[in-house]
């Protein structure tokens, strides 16, 4: 990957600056449970970077339960995963983000980089909250805030547009299939964080945020 001069790095949340994939996972993996089937790691690989409702969908497919139940009845599970998340974020310590997120976020600034957030989570500023580091982002974008889901790429157009910078002149750190093709459907960079094997159409994998260090110009 060619070393540009990046104006803005747009970092998804979950998974990217903090493994809150795994509450995520935990709090769908019950409500299976309830529903009585299993959901396994790998299927959850699919539900990353989606939005709420429709990751609810996604688990009723894999427990061969799509078109079962009213909207009303899935509002109420999608709330029910909410409350049983939220109890486990509510406990989120601020080591729990990555390490060398910090590191890299300072290196960011140095550079007059522009730090955003781009995310599909409506419990975005709580845990940026807890973490203590919402002071560090020139813009926050979160699932409250935009109407189309990634794959599509609102979430990130919103994040450039509120700082005034053109689509290609940002980088996007993501962890999820689906936030990478919003990455690339915005005509910006997509650095996947994670595996090559996992994230196949990422432009470069590394392994945690503070990898890229070495690419900034
Ligand atoms: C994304 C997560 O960041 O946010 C998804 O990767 C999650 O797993 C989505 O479904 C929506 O999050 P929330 O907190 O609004 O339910
Ligand atoms: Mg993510």
């Amino acid at each position: 990957m060619e070393n540009i001069q990046y104006k803005c790095a747009i970092f998804d949340l979950d998974g990217v600056l903090v493994d809150t994939a795994k509450y995520h996972y935990l709090a769908w993996k019950s409500l299976a449970q309830e529903l009585r089937f299993a959901f396994t790691l790998q299927q959850n690989e699919a539900l990353k970077g989606v939005s709420r409702m429709k990751s609810l969908e996604l688990l009723l497919g894999f427990g061969g339960l799509s078109g079962l139940f009213s909207q009303e009845e899935k509002e109420q599970m999608a709330e029910k995963k909410n409350r049983l998340y939220v109890e486990k974020i509510m406990c989120l310590k601020k080591d729990e983000l990555f390490p060398g997120v910090l590191d890299f976020f300072r290196h960011l600034k140095e550079k007059g980089i522009k730090i955003a957030l781009g995310s599909a989570s409506k419990n975005a500023p709580l845990i940026l909250g807890r973490l203590e580091i919402s002071g560090y982002f020139d813009t926050i974008v979160d699932g409250s805030q935009v109407s189309k889901a990634k794959p599509d790429p609102e979430v990130f157009i919103w994040a450039a547009q509120n700082l005034n910078i053109p689509c290609e002149s940002c980088i996007v750190f993501e962890d999820s299939t689906a936030g990478l093709k919003a990455a690339k459907q915005a005509g910006m960079k997509a650095v996947g964080i994670g595996t090559p094997k996992n994230l196949p159409m990422a432009d470069l994998v590394i392994a945690s945020v503070d990898q890229y260090i070495p690419y900034l110009a």
